[in-house]
Order: C-alpha cells, then sequence, then structure tokens
C-alpha cells in the first residue's frame, strides 16, 4: 500500500493560497445544520485546500439558542434573528437548512436578491418555487445550489444538470423515500404490518411524528418533481404528480409479492412519451433481479434511462445528517469556487414546455388481491367483470381464508388505466366481493 502521507505532501501546496475567508452563514443547525458543522469541522483541511480558501462560519439562525445540540457551535453566534446573516454584507453564502416553505422561501429569495450565494437541502421549497428562487438568482447574479434536496447524499441533481446533459433521458425511476422503504423493507424481512413498521420508523427518527408526507407519497412526488424538472428541461410541480402511497400496502401482498418473485417498492417514475412527460409515485412490484429490488432500508436510489449512457443507477444514503451535509457541503465549495472564478453556475435549466401527463393513456399489469364469498359461480362473475371492461388475465390464485371466504390474487396482463379503474368499480359492486383489497401495479417491463 502506498503512503498516502507522503503522496499527499508531495503533491500538494504548503499552505492554503488565499488567506482571505468566505463567510458563511447557517440558517438552521438541526439535523442537517449540524451535519454540516461537523463536517466543516472533521474535513477543514481538506475542503479549504480543495477550494483554496478559508472558510469562516459566520451567525447561526434557529429558533432556540438555548436548546441542547449535538455540535459545538459558541453561543454568541447563535441567534433568532435572520437579519445577522441576511443583511451582513460580510457573509458571501446563505446554507439553508431550516426547512419548510416560509419563511425559508423568503430567506432564499432575499438572500439571492441580495448577491449571495445558497446553498438548501429544501425541497418543498424548491418544488413548488424553483422558478421564483431562479428568478431572484438571475436578478442578483447569484448562485442557488440545491444537492441536498433529493435523496441526501447521492449526487443525482449535478449528474442530470451537468455530466448527463447530452442524453436524452427516456425515464428515470427511484427509490426516492427513504422511510417508506424503510418501512416497505421490515414488512418484507419481518412479517411485521404496517403500523407496526411505522411505529418502528418513528422510534429510530426516520418517520416524522406525522408521517403522512412520507407514507402518503407527498415527500416523493416533491422530489420526483424537481428531478423530472431537471432531466426533461422542462418544470413540473408536484401537482403534476399522480401520487399513491403505501398507506394501503399489507404485509400479505408483500408476502404473494415474494412468491411471484417480486418486491414492493414505492417507486417514483417520471417518463418522457411521444406526448409529454407522465410523473407518478405509487408503489410497484419490481423484479427481485432488477437493482432496484435489492435497495432497502433507508436507502435511495434512482435509475436513469437516457439515450446515450444506457442504464445508469445512482444508489446511496436519501437522508441523514453526514450523508445531507455531504450534499450541502459539496455545493458550498461549489460555492465558493464560483465567487473567485467570478462567474455564475448553472442557473434554471428549463428551456422547454412540455405537457405533464395525467395516467390515462398509461398502461400497466396490475395486481389485485380480492377477498370474496367461497361458493360457485363466484370466479366467473369476477372474471366476466373483468372481460367486459376488456382485462385479460394473467394468472389467478386462491386461497381459503376462513369458513365461507376466499383470497383471491390475480395476477392481469399490460392493461390501460381506464379499462383497470373499470373493473375494480365493477368487482366492488359485486356482491360477492367483500373487499377489493389492494390493486398495485408492476413495474414496466422495460425497466
Ligand atoms: P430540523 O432538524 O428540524 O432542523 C431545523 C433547524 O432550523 C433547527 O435548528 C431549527 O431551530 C431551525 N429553524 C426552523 N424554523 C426556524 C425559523 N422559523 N427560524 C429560525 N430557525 C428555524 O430539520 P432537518 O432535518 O435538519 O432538515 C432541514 C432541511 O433539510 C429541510 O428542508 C429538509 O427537508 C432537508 N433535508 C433533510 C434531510 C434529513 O435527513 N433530515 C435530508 C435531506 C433534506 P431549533 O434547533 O432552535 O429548533
Ligand atoms: N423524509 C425523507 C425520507 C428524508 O424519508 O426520505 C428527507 O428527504
Amino acid at each position: 500500500m502506498q503512503d498516502m502521507t507522503a503522496l499527499r505532501a508531495a503533491v500538494t501546496p504548503a499552505s492554503v493560497p488565499s488567506p482571505e475567508p468566505v463567510r458563511v452563514g447557517l440558517l438552521g443547525l438541526g439535523t442537517v445544520g449540524s451535519g454540516v458543522v461537523r463536517l466543516l469541522a472533521e474535513n477543514r483541511d481538506a475542503i479549504e485546500r480543495r477550494v483554496g480558501r478559508r472558510i469562516e462560519l459566520g451567525p447561526v439562525v434557529v429558533r432556540d439558542p438555548n436548546r441542547a445540540r449535538s455540535v459545538q457551535v459558541p453561543r454568541d453566534m447563535l441567534t433568532t434573528d435572520a437579519g445577522a446573516v441576511l443583511d451582513d454584507p460580510s457573509v458571501r453564502i446563505v446554507v439553508e437548512v431550516m426547512g419548510g416553505v416560509h419563511p425559508a422561501l423568503e430567506y432564499i429569495l432575499r438572500a439571492l436578491r441580495s448577491g449571495k450565494a445558497v446553498v438548501t437541502a429544501n425541497k418543498d421549497v424548491i418544488a413548488e418555487h424553483g422558478q421564483r428562487v431562479f428568478a431572484a438568482a438571475d436578478a442578483g447574479g447569484a448562485d442557488v445550489f440545491f444537492e441536498a434536496a433529493v435523496a441526501g447524499g447521492i449526487p443525482i441533481i449535478r449528474s442530470l444538470k451537468e455530466s448527463l446533459a447530452g442524453n436524452r433521458i427516456r425515464r428515470l425511476a427511484g427509490i426516492l423515500n427513504g422511510t417508506t422503504n424503510y418501512i416497505l423493507t421490515r414488512m418484507e424481512r419481518e412479517g411485521v404490518n404496517l403500523d407496526q413498521a411505522v411505529a418502528e420508523a418513528q422510534r429510530l427518527g426516520y418517520a416524522e411524528a406525522d408521517p403522512s408526507a412520507d407514507v402518503e407519497g407527498w415527500d416523493a412526488a416533491r422530489k420526483l418533481a424537481i428531478l423530472a424538472s431537471i432531466a426533461f428541461s422542462s418544470r413540473f410541480l408536484p401537482r403534476h404528480v399522480y401520487r399513491e402511497g403505501i398507506g394501503a400496502v399489507s404485509h400479505r401482498d408483500i408476502a404473494h409479492g415474494e412468491r411471484m418473485g417480486w418486491s414492493l417498492k414505492l417507486l417514483a417514475i417520471a417518463e418522457h412519451v411521444e406526448e409529454g412527460v407522465r410523473l407518478r409515485v405509487h408503489p410497484a412490484f419490481v423484479p427481485r433481479q432488477h437493482p432496484l429490488a435489492s435497495v432497502h432500508d433507508t436507502f435511495n436510489a434512482i435509475y436513469v434511462q437516457g439515450d446515450a449512457v444506457g442504464d445508469a443507477m445512482f444508489y446511496g444514503r436519501g437522508a441523514g445528517s453526514l450523508p445531507t451535509a455531504s450534499a450541502v457541503v459539496g455545493d458550498l465549495m461549489e460555492a465558493v469556487r464560483f465567487i473567485d472564478r467570478g462567474g455564475k453556475g448553472l442557473s434554471c435549466t428549463c428551456v422547454y414546455r412540455i405537457p405533464a401527463l395525467s395516467m390515462a393513456g398509461s398502461a400497466s399489469r396490475f395486481y389485485v388481491r380480492l377477498e370474496v364469498k367461497d361458493r360457485p359461480g363466484v370466479l366467473a362473475q369476477i372474471a366476466g367483470v373483468l372481460g367486459r371492461a376488456g382485462v385479460n388475465i394473467e394468472s389467478v390464485l386462491q386461497s381459503p381464508v376462513g369458513e365461507d371466504q376466499a383470497e383471491l390474487v390475480l395476477v392481469t396482463h399490460r392493461v390501460a388505466e381506464e379499462r383497470m379503474a373499470r373493473a375494480l368499480r365493477g368487482l366492488r359492486r359485486l356482491e360477492s366481493v367483500e373487499r377489493v383489497a389492494a390493486a398495485f401495479r408492476v413495474a414496466p417491463e422495460d425497466l
């Protein structure tokens, strides 16, 4: 093994070139903010040598300066006054890691308009108000970076904006929410039900006290809107994303999927088809041999299909203090480089207006689980409803549940959304169908 210390000494200048520090103001010192402070302290030498500048942490804005912190920050640096960062001309870069839309949005706009570079991890602001943020950046001649807003430590934003920019991206398919992926992993591995898995995710600090943004797919939808806007160079908003969460998933569905060689994931899919771009977040069965099926626990992954690169997969930690700080600090270093070069980084890359498509016109294979009365003729009634709606059945499995009840698991051939919706309405109307317990899509065959 090489002596890395000797090697580093041989290629690194003896001292950091510029003695003039860049002053950075921090908005928020929670999970991510603490990680940023820790990373800047622990890797200070490497970070400063790589950018050729000292980085000086300025005021840190919090809600409660007296709260116990996981990192040591001098008490006199903590303030509740955002003006201490936003109105101080010596602060060149603002790191916004406080979260929420208000007042974070207003602080970001104010910083950019006054010419300060902004690094943010705020997916809510970027997904809903990206256009205003970019306009403010252009107005102030400033840069805005948001690598941490999607998939935590995974470098997907810059990869799409720069390294893959020469491609026509056909599709992105990702696991963009670590909390739900953890919940589904626990249900698959331990056979626990949804409520138990959610409670466990809360106990471990992955899910919020109100886990609805994760469980109902809002968090993934916001992240998908951001990725799709970059991948297809056209602005998409969270409201353009068709969304179903994991609230209806039962461990029975996961077990049936396993038997069929599938793993159930909350997939976020953005596809460019002839008529436009279709964005969707919903549970989907993924064949076990597909790389996305091997993404477990709180990990995230994004599978990119481009015309030149082919298939590429990005995998890593989508959340957490240091993984997210890794993306924030990388952006911070890029901001310092742009300040030093006197240039400006990439601003908004939405140069097209591509229509956002609804789910109508899309087709999938479906997995359907029914709880039915166990008596003669029921299967024929169900087949009749499906047949009249134009749904072609690929397989059926029936198992007894109790004395006069049965569980039917159907897998359909690829069928248009409208036809499947009509079939499900018809099944719910049948007296012999006690419950349509689940209806999940199977991931596209060409994924
Ligand atoms: P957090 O732990 O709740 O920390 C938020 C921080 O901001 C706290 O220090 C809080 O002050 C401060 N703050 C909140 N509202 C404020 C206000 N109105 N005025 C002044 N200070 C305020 O949040 P987080 O988990 O670090 O997340 C921060 C951002 O990163 C969010 O946009 C989130 O979506 C994003 N993100 C988080 C993760 C993750 O793993 N956590 C991953 C990717 C992206 P106090 O400490 O005094 O309460
Ligand atoms: N709540 C998010 C997740 C982390 O579970 O992936 C922050 O983006």
